[in-house]
């Protein structure tokens, strides 16, 4: 990511001491001549309120993004974009003429709720739930299932203030936490009769790691281990209040598969090399946390601290899916800033590697996608790919990403995983958090001043795949190789 990647960054790797994953790596003369997902498999594209909407009420990110030099190119969300809630019948029909049968995207506690004084007397806001309405029942009338994030990055100014970034913030407040658990009950009791699919918080170590280890996210601190810390332990607990919520507000099962609710969290799980403490810090902590209720507080790998706990009750068993985000290499190294009691970094962009680029200067690194989903497969629990994509504006490489990913989600399907949909990041080019609407990742070009959607080639591609469920070398054979990237910055 991004927000990882603007320079040397330090992760608040502990030294830890744990074992290395194993990563598969296959000859290709050995590959498979294609791959198949039976239906039932969810194919969508992913998005985030912050990311596609205009004049959302005051959050974290609406004063970041007023900071002047926070945001690349000083973007604002505000002035241009998709504005996606204008725009629902239209984004809706793109995901039909594309073959999609899913959308994942995210509802907005400051929306609902713009003001504390407001979600203290649960008065919510009609226009934004008549809006929200529209889309369920546009999505319900194309038949494409809903994935709802409950929150993606974005949090009501009322629990999160960058201007007040001396006192703890958000996440770090046990309080939001406790919040959150509400929050997601009222959505579930709502929404629960168009929703099954539900996402808690959206990649939960970033927030700690760009908003208090590089910077580049409110609240804006630097190398502060201690609050990124309390903020990643906060997330895990919000999440567990969240799947409780759900649970309590979702009676209603959807899809007749006897379940009203499939909840889970999303997280980012990058390619980590090679430094097997990264990886267990950012990949597996959490999981190992919200799955088994293995609780390691001091993020030192075992569980013989004071604050440490096995098979926690108010943890273990809150995951009924994982939501994996897949986009890159991620290389630990101790270059870079220094800083007391952190002896790891990690980099994302700018990769001294031979791999082909993004316009976002990730590598493009399929192989990986593999690494990483061998890792997820320990936790024995289906899986979602809820983000993968590429930024590319020319639309040179996207069609071959696209096929090349898929292809390996597919072998990992046949060797036994539990994969039930894959998400494309995103349906539309949208504001890229710090770096403002540089990136295009969307399958639709989207133009910043009109609004006005125009589909790149490789939706044709995406399409194909998505009404077929079947991926083939010659498919990927076919495809030009990687151009190089039209860098944006
Ligand atoms: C992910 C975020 C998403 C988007 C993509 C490119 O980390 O979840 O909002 O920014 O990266």
């Amino acid at each position: 990511m991004r927000k990882l990647a603007h320079a040397s960054v330090l992760l608040a790797a502990i030294a830890v001491a744990c074992s290395s994953s194993s990563s598969k790596t296959d000859d290709t003369a050995n590959e498979p001549a294609s791959v198949t997902f039976a239906a039932p498999f969810l194919w969508g594209s992913a998005s985030a309120g912050f990311q596609v909407e205009k004049n959302l009420p005051p959050t974290d990110w609406g004063a970041w993004v007023a900071t002047p030099g926070k945001i690349k190119g000083g973007d604002d969300p505000n002035k241009g974009g998709a504005d996606a809630l204008a725009h629902i019948d239209e984004d809706v029909a793109l995901l039909v003429a594309s073959g999609q049968n899913a959308y994942r995207f995210s509802i907005e506690w400051a929306r609902l709720y713009p003001t504390r004084a407001a979600f203290d007397a649960d008065q919510v806001d009609m226009a934004a739930v008549a809006s929200y309405d529209k889309l369920f029942a546009a999505l319900r009338n194309a038949k494409i299932t809903p994935l709802v994030t409950m929150q993606h990055f974005a949090l009501p100014a009322y629990l999160s203030d960058p201007s007040k970034s001396t006192e703890p913030q958000g996440w770090e407040r046990p309080e939001t936490g406790e919040l959150f658990g509400t929050w997601c009950k009222r959505v579930a009791s709502r929404w629960g009769g168009e929703v099954d699919w539900w996402a808690t918080i959206n990649e939960p170590l970033v927030n700690p790691i760009a908003g208090y280890i590089q910077g580049s996210f409110p609240p804006g601190l630097l190398l502060n281990v201690d609050r990124a810390l309390t903020a990643g332990r906060g997330e895990a607990r919000a999440h567990a209040k969240c799947y409780d919520g759900i649970k309590a507000g979702d009676t209603k099962d959807v899809d007749g598969d006897g379940k009203p609710s499939m909840v889970g969290i999303v997280h980012n799980t990058p390619a980590i090399e090679p430094d097997a403490r990264v990886r267990y810090v950012n990949n597996q902590w959490i999981l190992n946390a919200i799955v088994r209720g293995d609780w390691d507080d001091d993020f030192d790998g075992n569980y013989d601290g004071p604050k440490d706990k096995r098979a926690d009750p108010d943890l273990i068993g809150r995951s009924d899916y994982l939501g994996i985000n897949y986009y890159s290499a991620l290389i630990a190294s101790v270059n870079g800033i220094q800083i007391p009691t952190v002896n790891a970094g990690i980099r994302q962009d700018h990769l001294p590697t031979d791999r082909p680029k993004t316009d976002f200067h990730w590598d493009i690194h399929p192989k990986g996608f593999r690494v990483i989903l061998d890792e997820a497969k320990v936790y024995g629990l289906p899986v979602v790919i809820t983000e993968n994509g590429i930024a590319d504006s020319n639309d040179t490489n996207r069609g071959r990403f696209l096929l090349e990913h898929l292809y390996e989600l597919g072998r990992a399907k046949a060797d036994g995983m539990d994969i039930r949909g894959y998400f494309y990041w995103s349906l539309l080019d949208n504001f890229e958090w710090a770096s403002g609407f540089c990136p295009r990742f969307g399958l639709h070009s989207v133009d910043r001043v009109t609004g006005a959607r125009v589909a790149r080639p490789s939706v044709q591609i995406y399409a194909k795949v998505a009404r077929t469920g079947v991926i083939t070398k010659d498919d990927i054979a076919a495809q030009p190789p990687y151009a190089p990237p039209a860098y944006c910055d």
